[in-house]
């Protein structure tokens, strides 16, 4: 059998008594290792397999993409854990896996967690008033998409929030080691609060014909650097912190360590407003 397992948000201990039990009677843990991080926990290999009592083997993007008939395979006359920070269908969704195993007739079961997707109410703002979630890639000096600017404004004309994941790089492969005909990975990156909203924020600075920016020129809006913004980063743990400023402020702000994300504000309930207060930067 497959089990895709969540892990929750932050620590090793935050696996559901359900999920640690069956993990504890796998015979092949797999830790996906590319969407989501474990803070502190998914470098250090030692901690986890102390704590599971198993060997764990670490899935990167190209294994799960190119391997998954070996977690399959594991799957078939014995049972495969598949853990994945958060919740296996949070946001990033194996369905992939979980089609092939059907193909495969390979009986699987999910056990959920709690994910940044529900998660990120814990800066006050209500679920129920999200639009639409957008990804933001990390740009390159020549490689600066900007898609992300249609959604947003899109969520704010009909008054609702967005909530923007922010690119994870792990093990990405050095392209000046592999022009040498070498292969070497680059060390991981993490997307900050700050970064994604100086990204945005260099949108608006694009020529005002960047598609992005205006979008449908129909739809009327009022996203602008002086745009509410929230910044959350590592949610779930004890020093989680989230910031509540304008874009053209959270450009300056350091949140620490990873992981982040950043929320644009549509329009605030009184009650969404009262709690927002205790995290409005001076
Ligand atoms: C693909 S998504 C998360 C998928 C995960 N399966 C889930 O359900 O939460 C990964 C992104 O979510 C955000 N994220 C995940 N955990 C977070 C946390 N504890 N604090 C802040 N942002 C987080 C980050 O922007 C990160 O790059």
């Amino acid at each position: 059998m497959l089990f895709l397992i969540g892990l929750g948000l932050c620590d090793l201990t935050d696996i559901t008594v359900k999920g640690l039990e069956i993990v504890k009677r796998c015979d092949h843990i797999y830790l996906e290792h590319y969407t989501s991080v474990l803070y502190n926990v998914s470098d250090n290999m030692e901690q986890l397999e102390k704590f599971y009592g198993k060997k764990v083997i670490l899935a990167d993007r190209e294994m799960v993409e190119s391997e998954a008939d070996k977690i399959l395979d594991d799957s078939v006359n014995s049972d495969a854990a598949f853990l994945v920070v958060g919740d296996p269908l949070g946001a990033t969704t194996h369905t992939d896996l979980i089609l092939r195993a059907i193909q495969r007739n390979i009986k699987y079961k999910i056990i959920h967690n709690a994910s940044i997707m529900n998660a990120v109410g814990c800066c006050g703002l209500q679920l129920y008033n999200f639009g639409e979630t957008v990804s933001i890639p990390l740009w390159t000096d020549t490689w600066k998409p900007n898609s992300f600017m249609e959604k947003i404004i899109s969520n704010k004309s009909r008054g609702l929030h967005t909530l923007c994941l922010l690119d994870i790089k792990v093990k990405e492969k050095s392209l000046e080691a592999m022009m040498k005909g070498k292969l070497v990975y680059e060390p991981p990156r993490f997307m900050t609060a700050s970064q994604a909203a100086s990204q945005i924020v260099d949108c608006f600075k694009m020529e005002s014909n960047t598609i992005g920016v205006t979008g449908d020129s129909n739809i009327e809006h009022s996203f602008s650097p002086n745009s509410f913004c929230i910044g959350l980063a590592r949610v779930g743990s004890d020093d989680q912190t989230i910031i509540r400023c304008k874009l053209s402020e959270m450009v300056d702000k350091d949140l620490g360590k990873p992981l982040h994300s950043l929320v644009i504000e549509g329009n605030l309930h009184p009650l969404e407003e009262d709690m927002l207060k205790l995290y409005t930067a001076e």
